[in-house]
């Protein structure tokens, strides 16, 4: 019989990968705990309201909130009753692109006082490798025998309701008894597990999202060779990937950003001392792409004479998230250019400035796409309109998109 009254609480449980995880525990019959700073966040969930957009979150808040398994709090009390402590906060880099090492070792002293021996705590923020031994060796040194464990989450953000049920779970400690439990813990959620050292976890996970992030990286380069020399993108592409099974999964062009690929493949190059070439190669290529997508307009208009539209603010398609979103950096670059600069999502809330999607299609005369989400594929794009839509989301002629095919050159190369 446990000594502990709950089973798990989820410190940082409003967060974008917190929340749904708490949901999944809570719907598989665990007692389980959110904490969060977050004041306005937790009381929008305890008043049963998603606070982002999560497939099928909604429902499934309520359907927890109602089955009594859920308790949603702003101050730290409930931990020392949960056997399982999970830990999901926030792990950026710093302005010069090195990770934080303190951030989760704040968050841990904030609720030392509610810190139990015997429990388990479960990192699952994204670490710099090796910082879940140093946090064991924090708790030790403030004499709690507390056990650390490397879980990392590897779910696509808003999808993660599904993907816990699908995808493996990596699972690590520096105990075998204290991966014993977390296996039992996971093996209620996903439908496999899969133990190694916590460094390796660590590794893992920083290589999952670096490898994401070089794919997109290779095709961006791709797609900025071939404009930078009026080909049409779009059929290479097709050519590449149309029935050739080598090229299963070569992702099409985008901004590729976010809260986590940028960071995460930046800590695994801080890690590797700075020799991770192709990271950074890829880091470059990829934020460079606003600029390059401005440098292909300019060629081609003057736009201190146009409004330029932007359709699409979140770091990518059906998110609200706009956290690290590169439609933010070709805003930027787009108001030291364009007369003016209209900016519109559907989902994104957190910025005043966005304007209705009619007035951004009425004004522009230029629109460049930021996120594809999937109503814009539904526009009518008025044949005035010049575009420049990297994703090939939008309806239009192909001589309304200035992407692919050059001024005078009509896409067929250096004629
Ligand atoms: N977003 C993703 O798709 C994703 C996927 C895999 C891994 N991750 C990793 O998960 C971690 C969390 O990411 P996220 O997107 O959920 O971030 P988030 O900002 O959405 O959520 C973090 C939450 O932690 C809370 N918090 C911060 N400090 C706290 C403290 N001291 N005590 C209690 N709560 C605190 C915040 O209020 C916030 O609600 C990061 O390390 C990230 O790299 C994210």
């Amino acid at each position: 019989m446990s000594r502990f009254q709950r089973d798990v609480c989820v410190i940082g449980g409003a967060g974008h990968v917190g929340l749904p995880l708490a949901m999944t525990f809570a719907d598989c019959g665990l007692s389980t705990v959110i904490y969060d700073v977050n004041k306005e966040t937790v009381q929008k969930i305890k008043s049963g309201e998603m606070p982002f957009n999560e497939e099928g979150g909604q429902e499934l808040l309520q359907k927890v909130l109602a089955g009594g398994n859920l308790s949603v709090c702003d101050s730290p009390e409930l931990l020392s009753e949960c056997r399982f402590l999970v830990l999901v906060i926030g792990t950026p880099v710093d302005e010069h692109l090195n990770p934080n090492f303190t951030a989760i070792h704040r968050a841990i002293d904030k609720c030392e006082s509610q810190l139990r021996d015997g429990q388990i705590l479960i990192l699952r923020s994204t670490v710099f490798p090796g910082i879940s031994r140093h946090i064991q060796r924090h708790l030790a040194k403030k004499n709690l025998d507390i056990h650390v464990a490397f879980c990392p989450e590897r779910v696509a953000q808003g999808y993660s309701l599904q993907e816990f049920r699908e995808f493996p779970q990596i699972i690590s400690a520096f105990d075998p008894d204290v991966v014993d439990e977390v296996r039992d813990l996971f093996q209620k959620v996903a439908p496999e597990v899969i133990e190694m050292e916590p460094m390796e976890a660590e590794l893992a996970k920083l290589m999952t999202n670096a490898w994401r992030y070089i794919q997109f990286a290779i095709v961006n380069q791709f797609y900025m060779i071939a404009t930078q020399n009026n080909l049409n993108f779009d059929r290479i592409l097709h050519g590449c990937r149309h029935r050739f099974p080598r090229l299963k999964g070569m992702p099409g062009p985008g901004f590729s950003a976010g809260p986590c690929l940028v960071k995460d493949t930046m800590q695994l190059a801080a890690f590797s001392e700075n020799n991770f070439i192709l990271g950074h190669a890829a880091m470059l290529i990829n934020e460079g792409l606003p600029g390059h997508l401005l440098t292909m307009a300019k060629r081609q208009c003057n736009l201190s004479h146009m409004t330029a539209g932007v359709l699409g603010m979140a770091f990518k398609a059906e998110s609200d998230d706009a956290r690290d979103s590169l439609s933010y950096k070709l805003r930027k670059l787009l108001l030291l250019e364009a007369r003016a600069v209209l900016c519109t999502d559907p989902f994104v809330t957190t910025d005043p400035s966005l304007v209705p999607l009619d007035k951004v299609m009425s004004e522009s005369d230029i629109l460049f796409v930021g996120a594809p989400h999937s109503e814009y594929r539904k526009l009518k794009i008025p044949r005035d309109k010049i575009v420049v839509d990297v994703w090939s989301c939008l309806n239009t002629t192909s001589d309304q998109r200035i992407d692919l095919i050059a001024a005078g050159h009509n896409g067929n190369g250096h004629l």
